[in-house]
């Protein structure tokens, strides 16, 4: 395995759609490993494969010990509403509320090209949330309610 760069914002790749993946082979899963090995070196909670300059459609999520690897993901449902803070790798230092889904359900290809269906709720369905934006090209910025630098934000 190895780290990859983290793209940031400036860069184009951030705002483009990323495309299917149309075969998971093991260009496919290093790429999936190295994702994992440079999101936990900078304790990420998730990250999308534009993020490391690939625009493929795919992420991976670490949350409570589990890894979500989800290759041409699709959410099946989308229930509710809750607004929390959220960072990003590619956004060092800046944090913003958002408004995202209390509860997802959604389906993609594991590193085997195998079917594979989550459900989330909390943490979990922003992170899915999240990270499938990325591969729409969305950041989380501009989905933000209130965006601030890290440390700036007015007592209030
Ligand atoms: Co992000």
């Amino acid at each position: 395995m190895a780290l990859r760069n983290i793209v940031t914002e400036g860069d184009e790749i951030l705002k483009k759609k990323a495309r299917e993946v149309s075969e998971v082979n093991d260009r496919i899963r290093l790429i999936l490993d190295d994702m994992l090995e440079t999101m936990r070196e900078y304790d990420g909670v998730g990250l999308a494969a534009p993020q490391v300059g690939i625009l493929r459609r795919m992420f991976i999520v670490e949350l409570e010990d589990k890894v979500y690897e989800l290759i041409n993901p699709e959410f099946l449902e989308q229930k509710g509403s809750i607004i929390e803070e959220e960072a990003c790798l590619s956004l060092p230092g800046m944090v913003g509320t958002v408004e995202r889904p209390a509860f997802v359900r959604i389906k993609g290809m594991d590193r085997h090209g195998h079917s594979v269906e989550y459900e989330g709720e909390g943490l979990l369905a922003k992170a899915f949330c999240h990270e499938y934006d990325h591969l729409e090209g969305i950041l989380f910025k501009d989905r933000a309610i209130k965006y601030w630098e890290l440390g700036t934000e007015d007592e209030e």
